[in-house]
Formats: C-alpha cells, structure tokens, sequence
C-alpha cells in the first residue's frame, strides 16, 4: 500500500439524495414486475442495501455474485475478471438488475452481463453508483448511473483501495503523495 491521503469528494448527504433519486427510476422502469436484484460483491454492499430501501412498488428479491478483478494492492484492473461466487437459483423468466459500485475499464461488468444473458432471464439491467466513462477499455452502457465521475481512485461507501476503507461514509478520493490517483 502507498503512502496516500483522503479527500472528500461525494458527501453522505449527496449519496443519500442520489440513492433516493435511482430507487424512483428504478420504481417507475420495473412498476409492475417481479425484480431480482444482484449485487456485485463486495463493493456494492453498502450501495445495494440502502437502493433495495427504496424500491417499493415491484416484488424485490436479492442475490449476490462475487468477483475479483483487482491484484493486490494496484488502482488498476488486471484484465482478467473470476468468478468466486455465483448466484444461487435459476434466472429464466426473471427481471434481472446488477447493481455494481462502479464502471472503470468494463471488464467486470460485460463479464458479468455476459455471464447472466446466456441464463435467460426477461431483461438484464445495470445500475452503477459511479462510471468512469474515460477509463472505459471495454465498451458498456448502464441503464442507470449515479455519478460520472473523473479518473481519480475513489474509496468509501463500499469501494475499497487494498480491502480498506470500505466503511467511510462518504467517497473519497485517495491522494499518493498528495497526488491524485
Ligand atoms: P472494471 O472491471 O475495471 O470496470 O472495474 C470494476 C471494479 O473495479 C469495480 O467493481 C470496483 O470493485 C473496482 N474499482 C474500479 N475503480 C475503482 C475505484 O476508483 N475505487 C475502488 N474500486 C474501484
Ligand atoms: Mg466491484
């Protein structure tokens, strides 16, 4: 781990209003219908539990998939994406919405796209807290984003640098000797 510092760069009061501004388009996108939302461990923990608070019309279920794309302690994706853990039931005839913390090089998230289509459901979305379209190697559009955000490293609200800070409150971009990453 390098030596780095922490600035903030999204408030809880922030995340929390824009929590609240998805969960009413993701109300209205699905009204109606039985949703199964996969979370995308482990950055998406914090994130997926309070965004699953605020769908209230469609009948939610929640399912986790966990990958791992980083090695040790590097900023940057390793290109290759693994699956650790699967989602436990069948998808086919199922509204499915993957909920990442965030979009970087677009690796994880056509993988894991890729990974659940060839299973059938009804549609297949992507809600994201934070997209980084500048850092974008592999293509990807999700139906719904947070914050675009520059390329800076973030940490916080689940997202981790080296498995830390997952449990800020706020996002935070981490300084390498007083330099952004
Ligand atoms: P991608 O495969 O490069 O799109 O990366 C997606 C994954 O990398 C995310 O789900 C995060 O776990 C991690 N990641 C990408 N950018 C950041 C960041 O700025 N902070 C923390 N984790 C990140
Ligand atoms: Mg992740």
């Amino acid at each position: 781990m390098k030596k780095h510092t922490l600035a903030e760069f999204i408030s809880e009061e922030e995340l929390r209003a824009k929590v609240v501004e998805l969960g009413k388009s993701i109300n209205e996108a699905y009204a109606g219908k039985e949703l199964l939302i996969v979370g995308v461990l482990k950055g998406s923990f914090i994130f997926m539990a309070d965004l699953v608070r605020e769908l209230h019309e469609p009948k939610v279920e929640t399912a986790f998939m966990t990958v791992s794309s980083y090695r040790g302690a590097s900023t940057k994706s390793s290109g290759s994406v693994q699956l650790v853990c699967d989602i436990d039931r069948p998808l086919k005839d199922t509204h499915v919405l993957i909920v990442e913390d965030i979009i970087d090089s677009g690796y994880t998230i056509n993988y894991l796209s890729d990974v659940i289509k060839v299973r059938e459901p009804d549609s297949v979305g992507v809600c994201a807290l934070l997209d980084k379209p500048s850092r974008r190697i592999k293509d990807f559009q999700a139906d719904f984003i947070g914050f675009e955000i520059p390329d800076k490293f973030v940490v916080g609200y689940g997202l981790d640098y080296d498995g830390k800070y997952r449990n800020l409150k706020n996002i935070s971009i981490v300084k390498f000797d007083g330099v952004e990453e």
